[in-house]
């Protein structure tokens, strides 16, 4: 195919073997046999006013702030507003009855959003969930079982090692779902069912809206198997989307921490290392803020289950160690107090994420705490991403660090 140049709205894709010869002038594609093929040209629908900074002075920063409206996009697509219904895009090719494991598989910080959905689908729906990164799954020759469900979840929808995941998934004949932010992607166009994630284009190489609104998406899609197995009533349905039309207003009431986080920043900034720590939810939350802060600020960071403290990371604690606790008031909270208190008798500087009961009833000092917005227990990471995000970026703009593009980090890895 020999063709003028074309505006950037146009997408040909290419097969595997296909190779181009790309100008300025023209675009020319050779199938692997090095004959020219004439390959379909399509429009893109994505327009560059999405990609602009608008006022901000990173992309993140702009990301963050945008998941207010992204989130309740994504959240219009998925429920009926006014029935107060779970109302997938799609119908669904199996009957979730029929399913007796679900696999979710991802690669960082999309890894950490199929890691709380992994609580969300054994808790609502009563399925096992297997979870593991796509980079791992695609070697070790995991025994799946046929008509089972695989779910892969993607900013991008080009990461080599998730799709390969997906592939391998579809080879052992399990049923395969793709939650996907970008639609013309290469995961997308490889799978029968795509959920979409409405997070428009993510530019900063930290994924920040993308996360939350595959948080939205997969908090739906365990409703709906919850409901399709029996365990959750209409009652219970309409109580929990009730709770998730909820937050996108109190991710917008979240950004009231900001001035807060910024003062904090100053002290992280000056940390060699911090500490991340949750329960339930909140520990693949306390995963994906150590994975934040850690590609932007360069500050190195690690993310523990909180329970899992006196099994080694303790042993790290000391006057110099911030140790960032996430701890909404849920039923797990007691037990995360009484981690902080361990924390606390070994002079590390506890920075408590929790919301007003919670400030109330932790009986442990924190160097701060930090008072988010009530949210029904089972919602809060999407609320508490928010201040992880936050404490990363300002961090990472304090050290002076390339916060939209990390060092030696790509936005899409499609390499292995
Ligand atoms: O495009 P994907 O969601 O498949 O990307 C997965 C990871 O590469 C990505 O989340 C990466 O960990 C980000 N840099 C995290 O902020």
């Amino acid at each position: 195919m020999l063709s003028r140049s074309r505006p950037s709205d146009t997408i040909t894709y290419l097969e595997d073997g296909d190779w181009a010869v790309l100008t300025r002038a023209i675009c020319v594609i050779y199938d692997s046999k090095g004959a020219v093929a004439n390959r379909e040209t399509l429009k893109s629908g994505a327009s560059s006013l999405l990609v602009d900074k608008a006022n901000y002075r990173h992309f993140m920063a702009k990301e963050i702030y945008e998941q207010p409206e992204v989130v309740g996009q994504t959240l219009a697509r998925y429920v009926d507003m006014a029935a107060k219904r779970i109302a997938l895009p799609f119908e669904l090719p199996f009957d979730f009855n029929d399913i007796r494991r679900i696999l979710i598989t991802a690669c960082g910080t999309a890894s950490y959003a199929g890691h709380v959905a992994k609580y969300w689908f054994e808790r609502l729906a009563r399925i096992p969930v297997e979870i593991d990164v796509a980079s791992e799954l695609r070697y070790r020759e995991a025994p799946l079982r046929k008509g089972d469900l695989a779910i892969v979840i993607s900013q991008s929808g080009e990461t080599a090692d998730t799709l390969a995941a997906l592939r391998y998934a579809k080879a052992q004949g399990l049923h395969t779902i793709s939650v996907v932010n970008v639609p013309t992607s290469t995961i997308a166009r490889e799978s029968k069912t795509v959920l979409p994630t409405l997070a428009g284009p993510e530019i900063g190489v930290a994924s920040t809206k993308a996360f939350t609104c595959q948080l939205m998406v997969m908090a739906a899609l365990a409703i709906a198997a919850g409901k399709g197995r029996g365990e959750l009533s209409d009652i219970d349905e309409l109580k929990l989307v009730g709770e998730l039309i909820e937050v996108p207003r109190l991710i917008a009431e979240a950004f009231a921490i900001e001035p807060q986080i910024e003062k904090l920043a100053r002290d992280i900034a000056k940390s060699r290392a911090v500490l991340y720590l949750g329960r339930g939810t909140s520990f693949p939350l306390a995963l994906e803020g150590a994975l934040k802060l850690k590609e932007v600020s360069y500050i190195h960071a690690e993310g523990y289950a909180a329970g899992e403290l006196k099994h080694g990371p303790i042993a790290l604690i000391d006057e110099s160690m911030p140790v960032v606790v996430i701890a909404p008031y849920d039923r797990v909270f007691e037990k995360t107090v009484s981690n902080m208190q361990e924390v606390a008798a070994r002079g590390g500087n506890i920075i408590l994420m929790t919301d007003a009961t919670g400030a109330s009833e932790a009986t442990v000092d924190s160097l701060v705490t930090i008072v988010l917005p009530d949210v029904a227990a089972t919602f809060t990471p999407m609320i508490y991403a928010i201040a992880v995000q936050l404490l990363a970026y300002h961090t990472a703009v304090l050290m002076g660090a390339d916060v939209d593009q990390p060092r030696n980090l790509a936005k899409s890895v499609t390499v292995e």
